[in-house]
């Protein structure tokens, strides 16, 4: 690769979302490196898919940030490292607060240190908490109501005080529901454990599972279960490199949505994943989880009149189709 590209860390880059990232930032032009301290991450995908040189370290690791970031020149750092597991973040929450608030800190610092100034991060919706207006807007109250969401808002607001401070700009996405897999079939999700409804399901229609768990069916929703905005990963890691190209053209820092802007049902996603997949998926309707707001859907006009960001992929079954390819070839 040429040196005159730009030189973009991508930490998290063996996930499953930061992955997506890797390959649209390739597409764009950009020079990736992958930082990742491989807890959840796949080297095989870094290897033999994206091809990347691979850091294997972690966030909270300071030297190793200062000696990687005094080796080469990096444009921008792009942050996907995270835990994001909910439930065990409500059950173990110092691990959360430590790798997600005190890694991202460390890192930040180590960046400041080294004169990095531009930098993309990975939020969620579940910042909001239990939303007062949907389709939610970037300007809602932030209110999580587990630690998950409140390291998420913690790095948000440590984002506002480094923009003041350093002059430290970054733009932050407040994801909705990632879900699909790369178009060509390169990538997909595979988490372990896995506790997205979408690989779930097509898990079921594998075979490697007995049935789908449908938690609660008694919602204030068309059909009474809850309902999600799905956004394609290839969609979302679009947007990165489009927050990306903002940042290095000079673009103060910003926060945005990215979701559809449409929701699907729980029982929407199941009988979609039938069609697709043509196979008999069995679900048992459960008692409501404690937490779940009935509907999570996202206002995304911002990132779009903002960013020119155009999805590609908003419909459910292209969403469903791209990922049962890459769930029939990984978990064959
Ligand atoms: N998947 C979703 O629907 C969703 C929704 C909202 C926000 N997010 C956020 O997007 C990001 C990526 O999510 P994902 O689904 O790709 O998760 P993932 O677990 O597939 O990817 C995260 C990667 O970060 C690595 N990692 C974790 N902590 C690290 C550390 N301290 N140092 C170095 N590497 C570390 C893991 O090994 C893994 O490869 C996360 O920050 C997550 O909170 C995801």
């Amino acid at each position: 690769m040429s040196s005159e590209k730009p030189i973009v860390l991508v930490t998290g880059g063996a996930g499953y979302i930061g992955s997506h990232a890797v390959l649209a930032l390739q597409k764009a032009g950009y020079e990736v490196v992958v930082f990742d301290n491989l807890v959840y991450g796949h080297r095989d995908i870094v290897e033999s898919v994206l091809k990347v040189e691979l850091i294997e370290g972690d966030t909270n690791d300071r030297e190793l940030l200062d000696r990687l970031f005094a080796s080469r020149s990096f444009s921008a750092v792009m942050h996907f490292a995270a835990y994001a597991y909910v439930g065990e973040s409500v059950s173990h929450p110092d691990k959360y607060y430590r790798n997600n608030v005190t890694g991202t800190l460390t890192l930040l610092e180590a960046m400041v240190a080294a004169g990095i100034k531009n930098f993309v991060f990975s939020s969620t919706c579940a910042t909001y908490g239990v939303p007062k207006i949907v389709p939610i807007p970037e300007d809602h109250p932030q209110d999580p109501i587990n630690p998950y969401g409140a390291t998420k808002l913690m790095v948000e607001r440590i984002l506002s005080d480094f923009d003041q401070a350093y002059d430290f700009k970054s733009v932050v996405f407040r994801y909705f529901n990632a879900a699909g897999a790369d178009p060509e079939g390169r990538l997909g999700e595979d988490h372990q454990p896995e506790t997205h409804l979408i690989p779930l399901v097509l898990m079921a229609a594998l075979g490697h599972r007995d049935s789908i768990s449908i938690f609660g069916t008694d919602y204030p929703t068309p059909d009474g279960t809850c309902v999600r905005d799905y956004i394609h990963v290839t969609d979302l890691a679009e947007a990165h490199v489009l927050g990306l190209d903002y940042l290095l053209k000079g673009g103060d820092s910003q926060q945005f949505n990215l979701g559809n802007g449409n929701g699907f049902s729980v029982r929407e996603v199941i009988e979609a994943a039938r069609k697709v997949t043509g196979r008999s998926i069995k679900a048992i309707e459960c008692d409501r989880r404690p937490g779940d707001p009935p509907a999570l859907v996202g206002s995304a006009g911002k990132a779009r009149s903002t960013l020119g960001w155009n999805p590609q992929y908003a419909d459910i079954e292209k969403i469903l189709t791209h990922a049962w390819v890459w769930h029939q070839k990984r978990h064959a």
